[in-house]
């Protein structure tokens, strides 16, 4: 709450550490530094002292200028994270002081952020901070590709790719929540996890011929639905993986870079339905059902369908580690960053 001369409380640094991105050649070039301002909540913010930041793909792809629009540096990286509330900007309602919420905003790696209050989430009941990371980035991502996009019903057959990470382990989950039989692909020292998840088959992400063994599996008819994170190369395999005529791919990452898909491949080799998805469009063009969706998580929370995840925690200081972990796929399922 700010004070009578809309100074933030006494409480509250002026400075504070934080991640800066000093280029857009990648992670590597993030450094900490000491002096960054904290910043001030504007109308309908709110300032968190974050507690746990999370780490996504698109930080590393806005380290590297491909995110579209992306920040130029230098900035202060990051922009998921869980924390306490320690000031609530005009017409702010229903949040206060002392509440803690997951939300996304700019500049998370640092100790304080602003989050805009209509889109922070409050943190679960009997949650720690760090188990609502996913919350506001990773599991509406998942539940959006699957449900809305994806129509994904049961007795279906869903491919989910990057199995193992944040946004694939909450597919996984949700995917046989709904009844689907699940394929899924990861790096090998991975599969242990994804088959806990409940996923029928694993495949190498490295080195299967996905389509061929998805195929193969499906009793050559191919699946109802991708999940296509992956991109590159794998992006071909997705297409050949799905069902011919009803067949959904839903793009929404494309760790393994970009490939192209032309119209002759539409009508001549890959008669499926290409969905790309993104969800900051979603959240801005489709609102109401971004609305529906978070509507069900909180009933998948709720039913614990979703369980409270356990991050892999890093000290803010080592947060360019762990971004080039990601990127090398050495990481299993939510990173943070604590600060
Ligand atoms: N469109 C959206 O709105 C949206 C929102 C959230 C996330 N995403 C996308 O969803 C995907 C997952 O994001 P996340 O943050 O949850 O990350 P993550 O899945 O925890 O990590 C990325 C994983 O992708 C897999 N991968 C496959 N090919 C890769 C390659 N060439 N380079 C690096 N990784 C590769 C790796 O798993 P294996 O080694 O096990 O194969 C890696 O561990 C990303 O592509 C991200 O951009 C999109």
């Amino acid at each position: 709450m700010y004070t009578e001369k809309g100074r933030l409380p006494m409480s509250i640094p002026a400075t504070m550490r934080a991640l800066q991105q000093m280029s857009l050649q990648g992670p590597q070039d993030m450094r900490l530094i000491t002096d960054a301002p904290v910043p001030s909540p504007g109308r309908g913010e709110v300032l968190v002292r974050v507690i746990a930041a999370g780490i996504n793909f698109a930080d590393i792809s806005k380290a590297h200028g491909t995110f579209l629009d992306g920040p130029q540096p230098p900035y202060l990286a990051g922009f998921e994270a869980v924390g306490e509330i320690v000031a609530v900007g005009e017409s702010v309602t229903g949040l206060r002081p002392g509440d803690r919420v997951a939300g996304v905003g700019d500049g998370a790696f640092a100790e304080y952020m602003v989050l805009p209050a209509v889109a922070a989430m409050p943190v679960p009941p009997g949650w720690t901070d760090q188990q609502a990371l996913g919350l506001a980035v990773n599991w509406p991502t998942a539940l959006a590709a699957l449900k809305p996009l994806g129509d994904i019903s049961t007795g279906q057959t869903v491919l989910v790719h990057a199995a193992a990470g944040a946004t694939g382990q909450a597919a996984v989950r949700m995917a046989k929540h709904y009844g689907a039989t699940v394929i899924a692909t990861a790096s090998p020292d991975k599969h242990e996890t994804v088959l806990a998840l409940g996923a029928d088959h694993i495949l190498d992400s490295r080195g299967a011929d996905i389509a061929a063994e998805v195929l193969r599996l499906t009793g050559g008819i191919g699946v109802d639905l991708v999940l296509e994170s992956a991109g590159g190369s794998t992006f071909a395999a997705s297409l050949a993986a799905a069902k011919r005529v009803t067949g959904r791919v839903v793009v929404y990452g494309l760790a393994g870079g970009e490939a192209s898909l032309t119209n002759w491949e539409l009508v001549y080799k890959h008669q499926v339905h290409v969905i790309g998805f993104n969800i900051g469009v979603l959240i801005q063009a489709a609102p109401q059902i971004f609305g529906e969706v978070m509507g069900e998580l909180s009933g998948l929370v709720a039913t614990g369908v979703l369980a409270p995840t356990r991050p892999t925690a890093y000290e803010l200081a080592d947060g360019p580690k762990a971004l080039a972990e990601l990127e090398a796929r050495a990481t299993v399922g939510k990173l943070a960053l604590i600060p």
